[in-house]
């Protein structure tokens, strides 16, 4: 844990310069707009400790694999999301003298991330060796708005001299990334000028040929006026920059407008980049920053209308929440199907930049809830774009027939992933691709997609799992063997619960709805049909395994058992753990750790969440209370199933404690590990434990059901869903439950089982049980 963040309800507060966490600083006061993204990097050169990071939606590298032992089967690259484009860079020099804050004596810094507006402002004092002191006030944002700009208001004040400032703002492509497995440099040079309006660098991939423009325009003011003196233009290699040296007396303010476009070759074609870019910076210089920030801000006044929760009495919370929903929008604004979200989002280098099934297991739910349904159509879109690459993926392991295994890492639809126990065994991901089908259906009733895009994904991975399984003679079962379930901290078991669970529930759903499809939509049933040679002769081999599976428990607990013989592991629990052993993966041997009955994120849980339904709250129960306290929610991911498992069962407290844990997860750094980047897809998690844990909202059978619980430390609470067509707003206060319909017609209801309709005329107000066990 490390707390050093202010709390507020809307906005992120570091107040006073800590060099030894600017990396952590550098994540947390990350911006995005879902196309680009960068790390809270100072705009001036900074000779401290720092990870640069500018990155572009859906333009990466195939960076060569480098294991110790190559096994056959391994990807031949990782494909990473780059450190791309310098665009935010503006030099600085007082009387000649760089401004680098690492160098200065540094005083009244603070950093502030305004989530509602969506900008991040810096302030400092800084005194530089020479005793020239310098007041600093620095805007920034990444439009959302017009997702090609960026926009910085740069302003210092001389507090104690006469002299000059100067300014050189610039963009430099010749940028690198930390994580290159050899250290290779990505970029390479294509052109770089003047032009009008400012400055602009093109670069390119040096594999996959994808090309970037980004250019900037800048303009000056001194206290109010407009400088019209012309800049010296420096066009170097991969850089152009300009310089402006302005002579001051002390209290003079000189303010910088330096706005940036960054445009690629996946929304434009080579030849029209750098026009386009041209007459964009140009629009872009006559719209002028203040405007830009305004639709800007404005664009994010209707994203929070739509997403916001509010908690009252808790500012902690609140802050968590905001924080999480904020960081998502940043990430994924669902405009784009080639586009996903990396766990890391646009905040760090680690996981690449990459899908991972932690879309379709977290992601989804919020999406679906706070977004129009294309935003959630668009990410199962992704994967059904890449059910050749998945089908080829599955080929490659031995397996045939348009079986498919979706990838545990991917960027284009290969895997990228090289370590056996999970590329190979962690197979379990394909299960969530089948899920985010059925719970886009559940919550939006579209039922079309199975016959557009769903059924295919779902039979390409039946068809895997019907290989995966194979006869045990000796139990007269089927088995799934060699595995790798949600819980990392155990590789290459036998019959984990999870996978073989979800593995035959696929089946039996792609079954269902191979009968929708073919009943509803004869004609495309059979094109399917011949367009993936698939006859139904080939369930009849899905029935027996589903009939006949073998799915280890123990009888006597009365709980499901993670995989074979977990119960022959020294049986601990986490409290039996000294604080100094924690977490694991930081102290532990590998193999002790795969020995040992600790789990690093839900399992058997995970499970449990995605399926409650099958089972009675018994079940649930005893699972919970044995498997929670030998968990150490060593992923991100882990604490917001507990807190939704924690609120079904009535555990309140621990649901809080969840929640907290998982809301404020980089805000207070519980793993410490933000420097690297944010936990982008856990913070989905975040907002589902409020939704679905605390609220108990659940989409299933074509009904929607609320069950809502109050945390003690909070007053009320409040937030939005989209659901078929209508906007709800849910409120829960200490003795009441209101449900008003904002848009759309009359929807059917049930709070707390009970059956309600809710009209556009007049919000339902329902009395709040107080333990709902
Ligand atoms: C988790 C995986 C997850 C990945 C990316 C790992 O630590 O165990 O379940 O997909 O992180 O978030």
């Amino acid at each position: 844990m490390n707390q050093y963040l202010e709390v507020d309800k809307w906005n992120i507060i570091e107040d006073g310069f800590n060099p030894e966490q600017q990396r952590s600083s550098e994540s947390i006061f990350s911006l995005g707009n879902g196309h680009m993204g960068q790390r809270a990097n100072f705009e001036e050169s900074y000779s401290g400790d720092s990870l640069q990071g500018s990155y572009i939606g859906g333009i990466y590298y195939p960076d060569k694999t480098k294991v110790g032992w190559w096994k056959n089967g391994y990807p031949e690259y990782f494909a990473k999301v780059l450190n791309s484009v310098n665009w935010i860079g503006i030099d600085i020099a007082i009387n000649g003298a760089p401004l680098d804050l690492f160098k200065c004596g540094v005083s009244a810094f603070k950093r502030v991330l305004n989530m509602k507006k969506g900008y991040l402002k810096r302030l400092f004092v800084a005194e530089l060796p020479s005793g020239d002191k310098v007041e600093v006030e620095v805007t920034r944002f990444i439009s959302m708005a017009r997702k090609e700009i960026g926009a910085i208001e740069y302003n210092i004040k001389s507090l104690n001299f006469d002299g000059d400032i100067t300014f050189k703002p610039y963009v430099n492509g010749d940028v690198r990334n930390e994580d290159a497995n050899y250290d290779e440099h990505f970029w390479s040079e294509v052109e770089q000028g003047s032009f009008e309006e400012g400055g602009y660098v093109t670069t390119r991939t040096k594999k996959l040929d994808f090309h970037v423009t980004a250019s900037m325009t800048n303009q000056l003011q001194q206290n109010g006026n407009d400088i019209t003196e012309d800049a010296d233009t420096e066009v170097e290699s991969m850089q152009v920059s300009e310089e402006y040296t302005v002579p001051v007396s002390q209290g003079d303010e000189v303010s910088l407008h330096k706005i940036a476009v960054v445009a690629s070759s996946l929304n434009h074609s080579t030849a029209q980049l750098k026009p386009h870019v041209k007459s964009l910076t140009k629009d872009a210089a006559a719209i002028g920053f203040a405007t830009l920030l305004y639709e800007h801000t404005q664009r994010w006044a209707e994203i929070w209308d739509g997403s916001d929760v509010l908690i009252e009495g808790d500012d902690k919370a609140q802050q968590g929440i905001r924080f999480n929903i904020f960081q998502l929008y940043q990430t994924y604004t669902g405009e784009d199907e080639r586009l996903n979200i990396g766990p890391k989002g646009f905040t760090g280098e680690k996981y690449g930049g990459c899908t991972y099934w932690d879309t379709e297991a977290y992601c989804l739910p919020f999406y679906l809830n706070t977004a129009p349904n294309k935003v959630a159509r668009n990410l199962l879109l992704y994967r059904y774009q890449q059910l050749p690459e998945a089908i080829e993926n599955a080929e490659k392991l031995g397996f045939e027939n348009g079986a498919a295994l979706y990838p545990m890492v991917t960027m284009n639809g290969e895997e990228c992933h090289n370590e056996w126990e999970i590329t190979f065994e962690e197979v379990h991901r394909n299960g969530a691709m089948a899920y985010a089908i059925h719970n886009y259906i559940q919550h939006t009733g579209d039922e079309s997609y199975l016959s557009e895009a769903g059924l295919e994904v779902l039979i390409a991975i039946s068809r895997f799992w019907s290989q995966r399984f194979n006869y045990s003679e000796k139990r007269d079962k089927f088995v799934m063997l060699g595995v790798t379930g949600p819980n990392e901290y155990e590789n290459n078991i036998n019959n984990n619960w999870y996978t073989s669970y979800i593995g035959c529930w696929t089946m039996k759903y792609t079954l269902e709805s191979i009968e929708k499809v073919r009943s509803n939509n004869s004609e495309r049933y059979s094109d399917i049909q011949d367009k993936i040679g698939f006859s139904e002769d080939e369930t009849a081999q899905w029935k027996e395994i589903m009939d006949n599976v073998h799915l280890p428990e123990d009888k006597k607990r009365g709980i499901f058992l993670q995989q074979d013989n977990y119960l022959d592991k020294e049986q601990r629990t986490v409290e039996d753990l000294n604080e100094n052993e924690r977490p694991l993966n930081q102290h532990w041997s590998w193999d002790r750790i795969l020995r040992s009955c600790f789990i690093k994120q839900g399992d058997v849980v995970q499970g449990l969440y995605f399926f409650e339904d099958h089972f009675d709250e018994e079940m649930l129960r005893r699972n919970f209370d044995f498997y929670e306290p030998r968990t150490v929610h060593e992923s991100s991911l882990s604490p917001c199933i507990h807190a939704i498992m924690a609120s079904k069962l009535g555990y309140s407290d621990r649901a809080y404690e969840f929640y907290l844990r998982t809301a404020r997860l980089d805000l207070d750094d519980y793993n410490e590990e933000v420097h690297q980047g944010l936990h982008i897809t856990s913070m989905a998690g975040t907002w589902m434990a409020i939704v679905e844990g605390f609220a108990g909202k659940r989409a299933k059978d074509g009904e929607l059901y609320f069950a809502p619980t109050l945390p003690d430390e909070w007053s009320a609470y409040s937030f939005k869903i989209l659901y078929k067509g209508r906007r709800l707003k849910i409120r829960v206060e200490a003795e009441e439950v209101q449900i008003t319909c904002e848009d759309g017609e009359t929807v059917q209801c049930y709070v707390y089982d009970e059956q309600y309709q809710i009209t556009a005329d007049e919000p339902l107000k329902v009395s709040r049980k107080k333990a709902v066990a």
